[in-house]
């Protein structure tokens, strides 16, 4: 199996698989889903990561969590419901995409008028199976918006993995890249690496060397020098949730990329669905973001990388203020400031 068919997540038979994306790019592993926990365990440790798979990986966590209790009565079966879905809800607080999709399977369970628990539970796969199915519709969407955006000969920087590997198919921030792969545009990607848990060189640069994409792996400090040196011409990025006042909560170090980008001329692009966009969370100093466990920073793999006993900060996420966002590339078109007003018009019901 290589990138180019490896799925993350993998809906059979009633059965979830996830791949285990800690072993990339080492190991192939995928691992079958028994129980709701070890979603929740899958998702907290990041075998399964990216905003849009954890929603996905989540409303399928449902299924996981309910298909033995198809003997309940309507009323319990529902309770039981909401309990998984908070459960799941409270193992990643930054992506909106899990709380989004919880929330609308949830939604789709309590509108429905099955009566009995076998019922309710078709009702709840069914939803799961249509959200991971738009998804990889919605990234192709983003795709055809963005593909213009980069021309032959061009440098792309990219931060973290908005890749296939954090989506159902294509990613948010790759999928320009790869329509404009498959329309024969010549141009290259410099993937951050990004410190401390390396989705950028350990997957990024993964899925595209194996589609084919020219691309080049960088430790997060190069990025200043590559730029100064002319080698980027613009800068996409995924992100975890939109604010709706365009300011972006993505993977620690964006702002960084954000703030060079600004400083050299360069355009700074964040692409993503609708599920990530969210009008309830008025600017970016409202969105949690997830604090990790002081190992990922204290170590490099299984090595110690920093004195014991050491204090640590481990951020995973920070918030780009909407000033530094050239656009947002979403499956309904190009969104341009002020994001205020547009993002409302878009997205708005
Ligand atoms: O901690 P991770 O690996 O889940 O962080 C992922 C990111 O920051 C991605 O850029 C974001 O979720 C968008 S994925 C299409």
């Amino acid at each position: 199996m290589d990138a180019t068919t490896v799925k993350s997540i993998v809906w059979e038979h009633n059965t979830l698989h996830l791949l285990d994306q800690t072993r990339l790019p080492v190991e192939v592993v995928v691992e079958e889903q028994k129980t709701v926990e070890q979603v929740w365990d899958s998702i907290k440790q990041l075998k399964v990561r990216g905003a849009p798979a954890i929603g996905v990986a989540g409303a399928y966590g449902l299924v996981v969590a309910m298909r033995d209790h198809t003997a309940l009565s309507r009323d319990a079966f529902l309770e039981k419901l909401q309990a998984a879905a908070d459960y799941l809800d409270s193992s990643r607080p930054t992506a909106v995409n899990l709380h989004w999709a919880l929330t609308r399977t949830v939604e789709a369970v309590k509108a429905s008028e099955a009566g009995t628990g076998a019922e309710l539970l078709k009702v709840l796969t069914h939803t799961a199976e249509e959200i991971h199915r738009e998804d990889i519709e919605l990234c192709r969407s983003i795709g055809e918006h963005g593909v213009s955006l980069i021309k032959e000969g061009n440098g792309v920087l990219t931060h973290c993995n908005a890749g296939r590997l954090a989506t159902s198919e294509y990613g948010t921030a790759t999928a320009p890249m790869y329509l404009a792969h498959e329309r024969g545009v010549g141009f290259s990607v410099y993937s951050d690496e990004s410190r401390p848990l390396l989705q950028g060189s350990r997957l990024t640069a993964w899925e595209l060397q194996q589609a084919g994409v020219d691309v080049y792996t960088i430790t997060d400090n190069m990025a200043a020098f590559v730029m100064q040196q002319g080698l980027i011409d613009l800068v996409i990025v995924g992100t975890d949730r939109v604010a709706a006042n365009g300011d972006v909560a993505n993977k620690i170090g964006t702002m960084g990329v954000a703030i060079l980008a600004k400083h050299f001329g360069i355009p700074f692009y964040v692409a993503c669905p609708a599920s990530t966009v969210d009008l309830n969370t008025p600017s970016g100093d409202r969105i949690v973001i997830e604090e990790r466990g002081d190992d990922e920073v204290t170590h490099f793999g299984a090595r110690r990388t920093a004195p014991e006993g050491i204090k640590v900060r481990n951020p995973a996420f920070d918030v780009t203020p909407n000033e530094l966002v050239t656009a947002i590339i979403t499956d309904r078109g190009i969104i341009r400031p002020p994001y205020a007003e547009t993002l409302r018009e878009a997205f708005g019901t």
